[in-house]
């Protein structure tokens, strides 16, 4: 390589060396910021490797003339390169699994699945993609959930849209699904009841999953109502559920087999000391259980014995120390054969009840 080349920093307006470790400002520290750098010598371009947070070392590499003019870099990212810069980045930002987000994000930002990522690692990013990603990484790195940021989220085997006003979808509410299809018959008729439908998931995977169902999704939130439907749609069972926007049964009409609910249970005390990405962006209204984490439970249960049919069953997902609490509730209100059920952590996380004859 022929010496010295030099690369002006165009941002802070100074000639660095190959080499040099440069400190970028905040907001040129993104894939895509090689137009921060022009260089001296149209032979060379400027290749950015980041290596700590906010440093980076420059690397030149010979182009050749071939149909290069300017002297504005234009460096090339492959998906390799991309990859590699946001783990780091994501690292250095506390991000739990900083190269599986790197991933899912690259992906969704090129509409592709992450395979094709690992086909084609080689690859060059587009300025649009480069554009596209670097907007998607901005909102992960600063704070925004990854599932609100690229807008889905796979629960049960099905895919579902998620935004900001509804609550994403827990594993352990897979668990819930998974108590209410090994105790719900798959051969005749019955009715189910989503209580707190959200993003619609248990109201769409038990049409999905239970054949004879017929089911009512309840949420009291217009846009949860209409997130839910859209997922129906997306899965194919719109024609299988009816949505009602209501508080809690107050315009729920008949009885059902099946009540599940997902109802907010945290106590209000606790919510300021939710994990960060929880406390600041999902909606309050599907966390907060009031002062002792059982008001919506209370609410629920009091009208439990109006809306479920004879032997028909309650599958609430509860909190981890509610378990005795919720027994209590439930049989305070009449019903029978009353079960806390545990998760696959092992902690109580699920109350059954049964409607007696
Ligand atoms: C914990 S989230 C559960 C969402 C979804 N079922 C899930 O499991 O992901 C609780 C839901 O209850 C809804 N909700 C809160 N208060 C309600 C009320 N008074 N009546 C009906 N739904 C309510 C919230 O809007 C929220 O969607």
């Amino acid at each position: 390589m022929a010496a010295p080349v030099r690369i002006r920093d165009d941002n802070n307006n100074r000639k660095v060396n190959m080499s040099d470790t440069v400190l970028l400002p905040q907001e040129g520290f993104l894939p895509g910021i090689p137009c921060l750098f022009s260089c001296d010598d149209p032979v060379y371009e400027a290749l950015v490797f980041t290596t700590r947070f906010r440093y980076c070392n420059l690397h030149m590499r010979a182009l050749g003339l071939r149909g290069w003019g300017g002297s504005t870099l234009t460096t090339e990212w492959t998906i390799r390169e991309v990859l590699n810069w946001t783990r780091g980045y994501f690292e250095d930002a506390g991000i739990v699994q900083p190269r599986l987000e790197a991933e899912i994000l690259l992906a969704h930002a090129l509409d592709v699945d992450r395979l094709h990522l690992y086909l084609a690692p080689d690859k060059p990013l587009t300025h649009d993609e480069r554009t596209r990603y670097r907007g998607v990484v901005k909102q992960r790195h600063s704070g925004t959930p990854l599932q609100y940021v690229i807008g889905e989220v796979s629960f049960y085997g099905l895919r579902f849209r998620v935004d900001r006003k509804t609550l994403i979808p827990r594993a352990e509410t897979e668990e819930l699904l998974d108590q209410v299809i090994k105790r719900a018959p798959r051969d005749r008729d019955i009715r189910c009841l989503d209580l707190g439908t959200g993003t619609g998931v248990i109201a769409v995977c038990m049409a999905r999953y239970l054949p004879k169902a017929h089911v009512t999704a309840v949420d009291i939130s217009p846009a949860a109502i209409e997130m839910a439907q859209g997922n129906a749609a997306l899965n194919g069972v719109e024609d299988r559920i009816e949505f009602v926007e209501s508080d809690w049964f107050s315009r729920v009409e008949g009885d059902f087999d099946f009540i599940a609910s997902n109802p907010p249970y945290i106590r209000t005390s606790e919510l300021p000391g939710l994990p960060k990405e929880v406390r600041d962006h999902e909606p309050v209204i599907a966390l907060d259980g009031g002062a002792d984490g059982l008001a919506k439970i209370r609410m629920i249960a009091s009208q439990l014995r109006s809306h479920l049919r004879a032997d028909g069953k309650i599958l609430m997902e509860i909190g981890h120390d509610q378990g005795e609490g919720v027994r209590e509730i439930l049989m305070s209100v009449g019903l029978a054969d009353i079960c806390i059920e545990q998760d696959m952590a092992g902690k109580d996380r699920f109350a059954v009840g049964r409607c007696p004859s």
